[in-house]
């Protein structure tokens, strides 16, 4: 077995802040996370230049399994790509709404007012496709794949929405289509699909509630 190399370390750049500071910093955080909303109708304006990217710096932050960093975003801005990606999303999603969707699953989605058709692929001035890199040819075995890239994925929402931008997470089924718009080799598999912008004027979105603090928050 070969031997370790450990790396070098540095010392942790962290500054104690006032606890007061420190609980105003946290609830300013949690006001403006909370305005946080998915959006499914865009406006076609362009995002200001250096947006996209800084958010992705951002997202890169994140932890990972045995930092291997598994993950890959596929910034589409190019509006052939977006119809080819629109297209290619339609008819997997006519196929599995008409067909294959369990009618639990269906039922569950029903009251957001979702279906098979997704013009927002093609208006959102950016859609950003994530990737989870598996084994290959050019990228070592990665740990916690799907841990990581939702991490990454979570800072990568803030960040936009920080920045004043909305987003929509979405799941095609099945995704493998993705592959190919996005010219991707097999070991990224994809994870997900985030279109991001602003919203559409008339955009409204659901009425949801979140659970409370004391449902979702045990102290042992
Ligand atoms: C992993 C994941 C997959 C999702 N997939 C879809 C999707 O394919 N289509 C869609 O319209 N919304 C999708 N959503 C969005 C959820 O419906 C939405 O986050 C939820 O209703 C709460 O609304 P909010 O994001 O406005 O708080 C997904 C969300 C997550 C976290």
């Amino acid at each position: 077995m070969a031997d370790t190399v450990l790396l070098p370390t540095v010392p942790i750049r962290h500054e104690r802040r006032p606890a007061a500071d420190m609980v105003r910093a946290a609830e300013a955080f949690a006001d403006r996370m909370a305005g946080r909303r998915s959006v499914r109708d865009f406006a076609p304006d362009p995002i200001p230049e250096g947006v996209v990217e800084a958010a992705v710096r951002a997202a890169s932050t994140a932890p990972s399994g045995a930092n291997v960093q598994p993950w890959r975003f596929v910034v589409l801005t190019d509006p052939a790509r977006k119809r080819r990606l629109r297209e290619a999303a339609e008819a997997e999603e006519r196929d599995f709404y008409q067909r294959r969707a369990p009618q639990e699953w269906l039922g569950a989605i029903a009251q957001l007012g979702t279906d098979w058709e997704k013009p927002f692929l093609e208006t959102a001035p950016a859609v950003i496709v994530v990737f989870e890199v598996h084994q290959g040819p050019h990228s070592p075995k990665p740990y916690y794949v799907k841990e990581s890239v939702g991490i990454a994925v979570g800072l990568l929402i803030s960040a936009l929405h920080h920045a004043g931008l909305v987003t929509l997470t979405h799941t095609p089924s099945p995704m493998r289509f993705l592959n190919e718009v996005c010219e991707r080799p097999p070991e990224e598999r994809p994870n997900l699909v985030l279109p991001v912008g602003y919203p559409a004027p008339d955009a409204r979105v659901p009425d949801l509630a979140r659970k409370p603090l004391d449902e979702v928050m045990i102290r042992q």
